[in-house]
């Protein structure tokens, strides 16, 4: 559920008009509702309630300090993956034992920051990883905690770019080693083995391999268990899919919860999850206007403000989003058309062959489900300042990151002396 509606005609975030968005801030632009931000976070919590559980939302789907701050005092977690995004989780205060860090190539300098900071586990993808983090915790004098993330070779039927859980993924370790590094782990010093963790991709809409994926875990944390290396943390990392069309909808996060928490019955670990889509993802949305119509040959080009470099994941994964008008005029005819950015590639486009409201140039539209790996992936390619973003609470909203200017944009260059 989210809280974008129309009003009068008028698409509204929560009690205010798009359109009176787009006169005070400019074009392009991203809205988020904070509303619906802390509904999905709510819904996913309460989905989790029975279990001991951690919500750690997955900073890189949307990672502006004010969203993250928002989830943060509804009790998130978060899941990070840079020192960047350490840095981010540190600025709005969040304790280290509500973070966990994921990534195949951490630094030593980043692994050093959270060591310093005191997360509460590293989800360690390598031997080498492993064996860089013991080094490291030991000059330091501290134990590192850590889980080591498995690779349970399950599919997880998405698009290739966002799988992650298969042999030829370059993600966690092969399910077949896992034993083994265990058990060399255990005998590390300034290690402190404190779980598994396990994420097999993104955009996942059934459930069946999320609990083919558990099912294996399982029995590794059991033998794991046997051989006295007890467990205290399980962590199934994100992917749950959200809709973007009208087509069957994912489930939803009750039912993926309680699919999972049926295979976990007699297991006693703490569950860290780490939703990034799912909460954020249909919390936002794109608004760009419409410079140009123009016809060529049998086809319609609606070229808006906002190109590829604002929302990649059209070009990246052929992605769908829903498009609409901010304003709805009576009576508006439909028509097929592309609808394509100003960008020097013909990977630009937000829609192709999409039967849509007749937009007249000057119009404004909405692209739906923006609110995750959105801006968030955004870049300035073509030399084009990143989009501002906007937060609407109620009958409120705040611009939440300033548009980019050219001289920010251009600042850190350099002419050859
Ligand atoms: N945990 C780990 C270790 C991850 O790699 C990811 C996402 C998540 C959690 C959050 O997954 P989510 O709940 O959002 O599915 N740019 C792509 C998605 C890439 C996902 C990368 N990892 C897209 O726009 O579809």
């Amino acid at each position: 559920m989210d809280h974008f509606h129309y009003q009068d005609d008028r698409l509204h975030c929560e009690e205010v008009a798009l359109d009176r968005i787009a006169e005070a801030v400019g074009t392009p632009f991203f809205c988020y509702s904070g509303k619906t931000l802390r509904h999905h976070l709510a819904v996913f919590q309460q989905a989790f309630a029975k279990a001991k559980h951690l919500v750690c939302y997955s900073v890189k789907a949307n990672s502006n300090l004010a969203i993250l701050d928002l989830l943060a005092r509804d009790g998130a977690g978060f899941d990070i993956v840079s020192g960047g995004e350490l840095e981010r989780v540190r600025r709005i205060g969040c304790p280290g034992h509500k973070i966990v860090f994921s990534g195949v190539g951490k630094t030593k300098e980043e692994i050093r920051q959270a060591l310093e900071y005191g997360i509460l586990m590293f989800n360690v993808e390598s031997r080498s990883e492993l064996y860089r983090i013991d080094t490291l915790a030991g000059e330091l004098g501290v134990r590192a905690s850590v889980a080591l993330r498995i690779n349970p070779d399950v599919d997880p039927n998405t698009h290739p770019h966002i799988s992650t859980g298969l042999k030829r993924n370059k993600f966690g370790i092969p399910y077949h080693n896992a034993l083994d590094l265990y058990r060399d782990a255990q005998r590390l010093s300034h290690i402190q083995l404190l779980g598994l963790d396990c994420h097999i991709g993104s955009q996942l809409t059934t459930l069946s391999p999320f609990v083919d994926a558990l099912k294996r875990i399982l029995t590794l944390v059991s033998t794991l268990k046997h051989e006295g290396i007890p467990l205290a943390y399980l962590d199934l990392g994100g992917g749950l899919g959200i809709p973007y069309d009208q087509s069957r909808p994912p489930p939803l996060p009750d039912h993926y919860a309680s699919a999972l928490l049926r295979e976990l019955d007699g297991f006693d670990l703490t569950l860290i999850l780490e939703p990034g889509r799912v909460i954020a993802g249909n919390a936002g949305v794109l608004v760009t206007r419409v410079e140009y119509i123009k016809d060529n040959e049998d086809k319609r080009f609606i070229i808006t403000d906002a190109g590829m470099n604002d929302l990649m994941r059209p070009a990246l994964y052929d992605a769908y989003h829903g498009i609409q008008p901010v304003v709805r005029r009576f009576g508006m005819e439909e028509e097929v058309v592309d609808v394509v950015g100003p960008i020097c590639e013909s990977g630009d486009f937000f829609a192709r062959n999409r039967l849509l409201p007749a937009f007249s140039e000057g119009d404004l539209l909405a692209v739906r489900s923006s609110g995750a790996y959105g801006f968030s992936m955004s870049s300035n390619y073509n030399t084009r300042p990143r989009a501002a973003e906007v937060m609407v609470q109620g009958d409120r909203f705040a611009i939440i990151r300033r548009r980019e200017t050219l001289d920010e944009l251009l600042h850190n260059e350099i002419l050859f002396p």
